[in-house]
């Protein structure tokens, strides 16, 4: 998960990173607001997750309370992106004398953490890094040591920050480490942090990504959530504890095991290219106990989505037997009654695979159809879904 710049800086501030006073606001009386609680000149920023929004026009200063209002509703409704402005963040203004660049990331490629430190930092990164590579130091940090006050000096000399800030530097890398760690982050940039004209070492520009995989351990996160940018199927379907994925096709995909749902999802788009270029709908892998409720629920997720017009259940039985997962799917169409409209192709196959598809057949109902194969049975959905 992404967040906003204000959701960042409140970690930062957390966490010890030397920020400004900050407000948000969604309108241009609370952005007035706002300015005089915080006094003096204040920056108006957009508050979208997409870079560029100073460029964009998105961040604008302010002399005072009345033209922060001003600024506000001009920025508040901006098109940045395709990124609509609800929210602006203000903040007191600083004496910038220097810009810089600090981020720590995941490295994927090289299995480690990385940090990216450049005294040129501000809105031209890109072009720096792009133009002048040499300027930004890249020094890999192992996940075993982190980053210790000794490892933080060692970055501060790499990129060459000049010796009257090394110190702030290294303390401000120290306590981005406690944000990316203790949060989990995978990605915490600061551009730019600043030098004041008073000699202070300050971060201006937040841009934090969470490791959704460590929700489990992050109650507190769930409030950072944007709800309204939350697609409301997969908002549903987390809620019933259901790992769904909407995709864009019309094809509803169910199948117990992440390979098995993901090869369904290939053998669909396959399949659906001899129909007219049907897709799948979803990716929802209901796991390897899956009880009737599992059914019902995943197949109301599924028929919930407008643009689903065939269903395929695809389901290998293991652990759970195809005679559980069969009672299961003729439980489900008698929970969701009148709710289940659309046709359902179910493909079962192992453990006890004979007994459920008798299962199948005596239910007999009239939206269920029955394939022996994968290929098959995706062909049959594409092809109903086309319809
Ligand atoms: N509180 C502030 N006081 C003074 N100047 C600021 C302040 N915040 C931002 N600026 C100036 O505005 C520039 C752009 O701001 P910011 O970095 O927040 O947006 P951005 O980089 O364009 O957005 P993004 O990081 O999303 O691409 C900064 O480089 C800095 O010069
Ligand atoms: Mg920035």
């Amino acid at each position: 998960m992404d967040l906003f710049e204000y959701q960042a800086r409140d970690l930062f501030e957390k966490h010890g990173v030397p920020v400004l006073a900050a407000a948000i606001a969604t309108t241009a009386d609370e952005a007035e607001a706002a300015a005089t609680k915080i006094g003096g000149k204040v920056v108006v920023k957009a508050q979208v997750k997409v870079g560029g929004r100073g460029k964009a026009g998105g961040v604008k200063l302010a002399e005072n309370p009345a033209d922060a209002r001003e600024k506000a509703g001009a920025i508040l409704g901006m098109d940045i992106k395709g990124h609509v402005v609800g929210t602006v963040m203000i903040a007191a203004a600083a004496p910038i004398e220097s810009e810089y660049y600090l981020a720590i990331l995941l490295d994927r490629s090289n299995r480690t953490f990385l940090v990216m430190a450049s005294v040129s930092g501000g809105m031209d990164i890109e072009e720096v890094a792009h133009t002048a590579p040499e300027k930004l130091a890249k020094i890999p940090v192992s996940a075993v040591d982190g980053i210790s006050a000794l490892k933080a000096a060692e970055i501060v000399a790499a990129a060459n920050f000049p010796a009257d800030v090394a110190d702030q530097v290294a303390n401000v890398l120290v306590k981005l480490w406690e944000v990316f760690q203790s949060e989990d982050a995978t990605l915490v940039e600061v551009n730019p942090l600043v030098k004041t004209k008073d000699g202070k070492v300050i971060a201006l520009d937040g841009k934090v990504t969470l490791d959704d995989n460590a929700e489990f351990r992050q109650p507190d996160h769930e409030a950072l959530i944007d709800q309204g940018a939350e697609n409301p199927l997969e908002a549903a379907a987390k809620e019933k504890g259901l790992n769904y994925v909407k995709l864009e096709g019309e094809v509803g995909i169910i199948g117990n095991g992440a390979g098995l749902v993901m090869s369904t999802l290939d053998v669909v788009a396959y399949a659906g290219e001899k129909h007219g270029g049907v897709r799948p709908a979803n990716f929802l892998d209901i796991g390897g106990g899956a009880s009737a409720q599992v059914m019902a629920d995943g197949l109301s997720i599924i028929l919930g989505d407008k643009d689903v017009k065939s269903v395929f259940v695809n389901v290998f039985g293991g652990i759970t037997a195809c005679d559980a997962v069969a009672t299961g799917i003729v439980q489900a169409l008698e929970l969701l009654g009148p709710k289940a409209t659309k046709p359902i192709v179910v493909r079962l196959d192992g453990n006890n695979v004979i007994e459920g598809r008798a299962i199948l057949n005596k239910a007999a109902h009239p939206l269920v159809q029955q394939l022996d194969t994968m290929d098959g049975a995706a062909d049959r959905a594409a092809e109903l879904a086309a319809k």
